[in-house]
């Protein structure tokens, strides 16, 4: 690493004839700089003056090869140190306050003339030749100036009460300095020693005195001024060979007002004194404005507070999430990277990274959780929430959706249905930004088991009803396999219920085996239309409604059947498996079509085939060593009705299975009709024979072919 330097820099040390700012003046001096050593050269306690102090630091200086000059003035007088510098070397690159005296006192004993003297010389000097420098260095576009404080002034210190105001003083000058130079490259920061001198001879025991060796301080303070460093307006702590960052942290707080007409209360802040200083979960706050936006928010919050004060069963409730909890959503609803263009929806780097839009049905589910919105719906009723069922979703987004943020939920009942063997609670939630504006609406429908029979309506009016689906065959199906792990990745989203993990839990519930979260097979579905009919274009997405009606097994294959009408996409979510419909009555709402090129060719029912790929892309990614042992590129080609529909590419070479050509040649080409590759995958049609009989046409290497038999024959029974 080569050596940090400060040639042809000019560096002010001010008290530099002892102790810590001689230590200064000879790293400087030893590292290029020109050095103006000032010292008034007189006592502990600001008493008398001497040139003695400064000329010694000056000579030993020069005596090692470096360039020096002495200054005797007082730091009060700091326009004329400044003065010394500007005529021995013509400017001034950095200023080191650090000049010092103590007056120590037991704080009834201090008098005005301790409390006067400790301020002129710490605070009000450093004021006075910070200021007289800052002009030379705003010309110049660089400068950087210490203030040295002292833990005494951080935290206090017997006896010490005019130093330590002085010493906090500084830091204040020093923190508002940073903000006023930054804009012409002058950076103010703080710096905090513990050094053996003359100041501390009689406050350190003589064991730590002699570890406390101010050589080990002035590296950090030259490190601070060396212009490679960006560090502005901070407090740094150094002793003994170690440094670091001291700062500000304010608690979460406590709000004690509900509303903005609500009054606070002597007793509202004894009730919440444990909240409002309780530092464990603290913020550290970097400037004015990050204290005071946190003001505002609360604001915001008591705003929307009003409104539900009105509104006795209005709740409300934050969400906050980051890009991370995006990507672990999009993982849980199957997204991939063998899938073109899902690595939008995971990596938060990539130039259209996207937030799945059904991701914004969490933030209301989980504030239907937290609240009491559901179990207190039936007045004079409280319903268990191990009871409730998540029956319907219905989501609508009105704004720009956020990539991350904080998002503030009103929720409220819209209606309570009796019906008989249970109750239907249908919960509407709003979500703003923090801006207030609405940004997406959710309605969750929950069914209450054995919360019926209490005389409500049973129609209502408030619920987005699910639709029917067109009666013709599906225009377009689009296949995936779930993995095993999917019910253990989607929880990471937030729903932890031990119903998906935990096969004890799954019996009591009356499962054979842990279900997948209905709302992890919505994200599949959403994902799904959104690939067929927007491109994976989210900003196309308006509202999507779904009935979960059947439960599905972490490793099923999911069969999205969808009808287009106009830009309203039906859909129907199928276990190919068992052929049961799991997601009814559903539609995503776009607001226009971006058809995908092989979607557009697609008519009539879904291709089967796809269900077996889908199936090879999962057992692909679970072994790609197997699939590299195969290795070559094949092409598949799949028939419909004798027009070539759909295009996979298995690359085993890279363990890549796709949907779509591959980059370079084929080793292998294969065209096959979909029904004659599931009797293939079924092994009711051998390879040999398919070919033979011209079912199967394989162009390319043929002998590579053969070895494709073991990965198809693994595929599941449709
Ligand atoms: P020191 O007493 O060894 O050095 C201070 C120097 O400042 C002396 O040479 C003195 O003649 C000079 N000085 C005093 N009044 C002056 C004035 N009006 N104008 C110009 N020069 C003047 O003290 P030390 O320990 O090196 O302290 C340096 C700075 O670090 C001081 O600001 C002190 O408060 C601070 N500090 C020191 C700590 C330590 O553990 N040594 C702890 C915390 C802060």
């Amino acid at each position: 690493m080569a050596d940090l330097r400060f040639d042809g820099k000019v560096v002010v040390v001010t008290g530099a004839g002892a102790g810590l700012g001689r230590a200064y003046a000879h790293l400087f001096a030893s590292r290029g700089a020109k050095v103006i050593v000032n010292d008034l050269g007189g006592g502990r306690h600001g008493d008398g003056s001497s040139s003695k102090a400064a000329d010694t630091v000056v000579n030993e200086i020069r005596s090692q090869g470096g360039v020096a000059a002495a200054d005797y003035n007082s730091v009060v007088e700091g326009e004329k140190i400044i003065k010394t510098a500007m005529e021995n070397f013509g400017r001034i690159d950095v200023l080191i306050n650090n000049a010092g005296i103590l007056r120590d006192r037991s704080f009834p004993r201090i008098s005005d003339q301790d409390w006067d003297l400790v301020h002129a010389v710490h605070l009000k000097g450093s004021f006075k030749t910070t200021q007289a420098a800052f002009p030379i260095m705003k010309k110049q576009g660089f400068g950087r100036i210490i203030m040295t404080s002292s833990n005494s002034g951080l935290y206090g210190n017997f006896g010490q009460a005019n130093y330590s105001a002085a010493k906090m003083g500084l830091v204040g000058l020093a923190k508002t300095i940073a903000i006023e130079g930054s804009k012409n490259n002058i950076y103010c920061n703080v710096i905090v020693p513990t050094a053996a001198s003359r100041l501390t001879e009689d406050v350190l025991p003589p064991e730590v005195y002699k570890e406390l060796n101010p050589e080990y301080i002035a590296p950090v303070v030259a490190y601070l001024c060396h212009d490679s460093c960006q560090e502005n307006g901070s407090i740094i702590e150094a002793a003994a060979g170690w440094a670091g960052k001291c700062t500000v942290l304010r608690s979460n707080g406590a709000l004690l007002r509900s509303s903005v007409k609500d009054n606070v209360t002597i007793e509202k802040v004894q009730q919440n004194w444990q909240k409002i200083t309780d530092v464990n979960n603290a913020g550290i706050l970097g400037s004015i404005q990050e204290a005071t936006g946190a003001l505002i928010e609360s604001l915001e919050g008591l705003k929307l507070g009003e409104t539900a004060a009105k509104n006795s069963n209005e709740f409300t409730a934050d969400f906050e999430f980051t890009n991370k909890d995006a990507i672990i959503y999009a993982l849980g609803v199957g997204a991939s990277l063998g899938r073109n263009k899902e690595i939008k929806y995971l990596y938060e780097s990539h130039e259209e990274f996207s937030v799945l839009p059904s991701f914004f049905i969490l933030p209301a589910l989980q504030a239907s959780l937290e609240t009491t919105v559901v179990s207190e719906a039936i007045p004079g009723k409280e319903i268990e929430l191990s009871q409730v069922l998540h029956g319907e979703q219905y989501l609508e987004i009105l704004g720009d959706l956020p990539i991350e943020g904080k998002i503030i939920q009103k929720l409220k009942v819209a209606e309570v249905l009796d019906k008989r063997s249970g109750a239907t609670i249908t919960v509407n939630v709003d979500s703003y930004d923090r801006a207030g504006n609405l940004i997406f609406r959710n309605q969750i429908v929950t069914f209450a088991v054995g919360a019926g029979g209490f005389g409500g309506p049973r129609v209502g009016t408030q619920t987005v009803p699910c639709l029917k689906k067109p009666d013709r065959t599906p225009d377009l199906s689009i296949t995936q396999k779930t993995s095993v792990d999917q019910a253990a990745l989607y929880r990471l989203s937030g729903d932890t219920n031990p119903l998906h993990i935990d096969p004890n839990m799954a019996a009591i519930a009356g499962f054979s085996t842990p279900i997948l979260h209905g709302l992890s097979t919505l994200g599949f579905s959403v994902r799904m239309v959104l690939k067929a009919f927007a491109d994976h274009d989210t900003s196309l997405f308006k509202a999507v409604k779904a009935r979960f009606s059947k439960p599905v097994i972490p490793g099923q294959t999911l069969r999205v059947d969808m009808w287009k009408e106009g830009n309203r996409i039906h859909f129907e979510t199928v276990v190919v498996e068992t052929d049961k419909p799991v997601i009814t009555g559903a539609y995503i709402d776009l607001k226009d079509i971006k058809m995908q090129p092989q979607a557009n060719k697609l008519s009539g029912s879904g291709l089967k085939s796809d269900a077996i790929f889908e199936f090879i892309i999962e057992q692909v990614k679970a072994d790609p060593n197997k699939a590299k042992s195969v290795g070559g590129v094949f092409l598949y080609k799949i028939l419909k009705d004798g027009k070539e529909v759909k295009q996979w590419t298995m690359d085993l070479k890279n363990a890549k299975v796709f949907e779509g050509t591959p980059e370079g040649k084929p080793n292998t080409t294969l065209v096959i009709s979909d029904e004659d590759f599931m009797l293939m995958a079924e092994g009711k049609l051998q390879p040999q024979q398919a070919f033979m009989k011209g079912k199967l046409k394989i162009t390319g290497n043929i002998m590579m072919a053969q070895k494709l038999a073991p990965l198809l024959k693994a595929a599941p029974k449709l």
